[in-house]
């Protein structure tokens, strides 16, 4: 386990006092002269975990993210159907950082200069009261770590970006809340036609990869569960329909997993249209080529497209600069120390880089456990030099060892996949699904999400889900 921080009340207080009396643009980094800056970018699963096990005593950590918090992914589909509550899978930064001396920007890296060793830091504006001025800043680093992660892929496919809703962020998670309850009041007008009504309730999630299936697992337990109690007069119409290019869902997971999932959709009334593939999003109607090579237009209410992801554009950035060893286009080459390829002073991991390994948060914490343990072992060992970087003389290459897959597909069941020596076993069904809850409770990053989540799963069985958005 990682050591957690909590501050205390009073701890808490006083810095919340401190941090309102005090206008931004005032607060200076405790910057120590002696010790070298170690900038982290992001607030994902790979820099968080260096975070919160990088020393401070021997570095000066500043980190930016336009987060404020670490969001625990793995539950950010049934936040959209209200089984958990957003804040309960959000982490304050500034609870992780705690008295610990790091300087903090919610700001957008925007540009590096690698020699120099310069970073371009921007405001979002939507992150700006108005009347504030500069929304731009230039920082210096000794160290780097990029941890920008990825972003929704839509691979060019017409009408995605203006139509859809995407799955990836808190922001998203919201905006599919919120179209879910205006649909369903929408569809409860007396005046509304009924093909407009079929419409309104038909979700549509287009791609079967783990995140298509646990949102539409999610929403078939919001059907069953609230709608019909609430409105059971359009329980009866609200339809789910999964579209998938390739044969099989769940591609990763092993056939039997995948086969399992399908059964439990189709007694789930849940429509798999498998070797089906998105050609177009329109307004209201989703355009898909059948296995047959024929075209179809689907109505839909609600569209997600959970149709993978692909690398920040802050990697295509510093990769433009690196010309020579930076030629892969899906995002960041690294070594097996993390370094990233053809520069100097910078390591990249999680999912804007290019690996044998999957764009899994499994994979970007133990990348951030072994930097940080890497980073600090040679602080430790020596005075930081110019060859702080000779990491082959310190430090045993990164591996990744998997500790199996979990996702849950509704109904009160998961599937796993788990490794047993050199093999892997694989079950699904209700119990799997006690040990995904287990595995979630265990996994998130404190015990405040950990409590919060269990109050929001124990509130859900007692009084029903909430999706009341202001
Ligand atoms: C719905 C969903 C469920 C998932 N479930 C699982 C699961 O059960 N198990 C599993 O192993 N994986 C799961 N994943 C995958 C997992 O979330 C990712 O692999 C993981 O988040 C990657 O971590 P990361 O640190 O690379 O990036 P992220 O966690 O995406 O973090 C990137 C950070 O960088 C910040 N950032 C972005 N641009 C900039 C910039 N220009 N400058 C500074 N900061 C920037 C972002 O705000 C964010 O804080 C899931 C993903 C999704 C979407
Ligand atoms: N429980 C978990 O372990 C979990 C949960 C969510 C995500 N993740 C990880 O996060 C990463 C991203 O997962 P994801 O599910 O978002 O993406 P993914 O890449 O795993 O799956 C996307 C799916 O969309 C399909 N697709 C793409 N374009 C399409 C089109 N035009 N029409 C129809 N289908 C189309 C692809 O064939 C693919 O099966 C993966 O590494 C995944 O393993 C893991």
């Amino acid at each position: 386990m990682l050591p957690r921080f909590r501050p205390t009340l009073l701890a808490a207080t006083q810095r919340a006092i401190y941090f309102r009396a005090r206008p931004m643009s005032t607060i200076v980094p405790h910057t120590e002269p002696q010790r070298k800056t170690l900038v982290l970018l992001g607030t994902g699963w790979g820099s968080t975990t260096i975070l919160k096990n990088i020393d401070t005593k021997k570095f000066n950590v500043v980190v930016v993210s336009p987060r404020n918090y670490f969001l625990f992914t793995p539950l950010l589909p049934s936040c959209t159907v209200g089984t958990t509550e957003n804040r309960s899978i959000m982490e304050p930064i500034r609870h992780i950082v705690g008295k610990r001396n790091v300087k903090f920007y919610e700001a957008e890296c925007t540009d590096v200069d690698v020699t120099k060793k310069q970073l371009v830091l921007e405001r979002t504006p939507q992150a700006v009261s108005s009347g504030s001025s500069n929304l731009k800043t230039k920082i210096s680093y000794d160290y780097l770590v990029v941890g920008v992660g990825g972003t929704y892929n839509t691979f060019g496919t017409p009408g995605v970006e203006e139509y859809a809703c995407f799955l990836k962020e808190m922001t998203d998670a919201s905006k599919i809340k919120r179209r879910l309850k205006d649909a369903i009041e929408n569809a409860s007008f007396d005046n509304i036609t009924e093909s407009d009504r079929s419409r309104l309730l038909h979700m549509v999630v287009v791609g079967g990869g783990p995140t298509g299936v646990e949102y539409a697992g999610e929403l078939h337990d919001f059907m069953v569960e609230d709608m019909k109690r609430w409105v059971p007069e359009l329980a009866s119409k609200f339809r789910i329909t999964l579209i998938e290019a390739l044969p099989n869902v769940l591609s990763s997971f092993d056939k039997r997993l995948s086969e399992y999932t399908k059964a439990i959709f189709e007694k789930n009334n849940i429509e798999l249209r498998t070797s089906t593939m998105v050609k177009e999003v329109k307004d209201k109607v989703v355009v898909v080529q059948n296995p047959d090579g024929t075209s179809e237009e689907l109505p839909y209410g609600t569209l997600v497209w959970a149709a993978g992801i692909r690398a920040r554009q802050f990697a295509h950035t510093l990769r433009e600069k690196l010309p020579d060893a930076q030629t892969n286009h899906r995002g960041l080459v690294i070594d097996q120390y993390l370094r990233v390829k053809g520069a100097q002073d910078i390591w990249a991991l999680g999912d804007c880089t290019v690996t044998e390994n999957a764009p899994l948060a499994q994979v970007a914490s133990q990348q951030g456990k072994w930097l940080s343990r890497s980073l600090n072992m040679m602080a430790r060992d020596r005075s930081v030099t110019d060859t702080f970087c000779q990491m082959e003389e310190r430090a045993q290459p990164f591996k990744y060892v998997s500790n199996g897959s979990l996702a849950y597909i509704g109904g009160e069941k998961a599937i796993a996949e788990l490794p047993f020596f050199n093999q892997h076993i694989t079950v699904g069904g209700p119990l799997t699904s006690v040990m995904w809850k287990g595995y979630c409770l265990w996994e998130l990053s404190s015990v405040r999400s950990s409590m919060s989540v269990a109050t929001d799963w124990i509130r859900r069985a007692l009084f029903g889900r909430t999706v009341s958005v202001d």
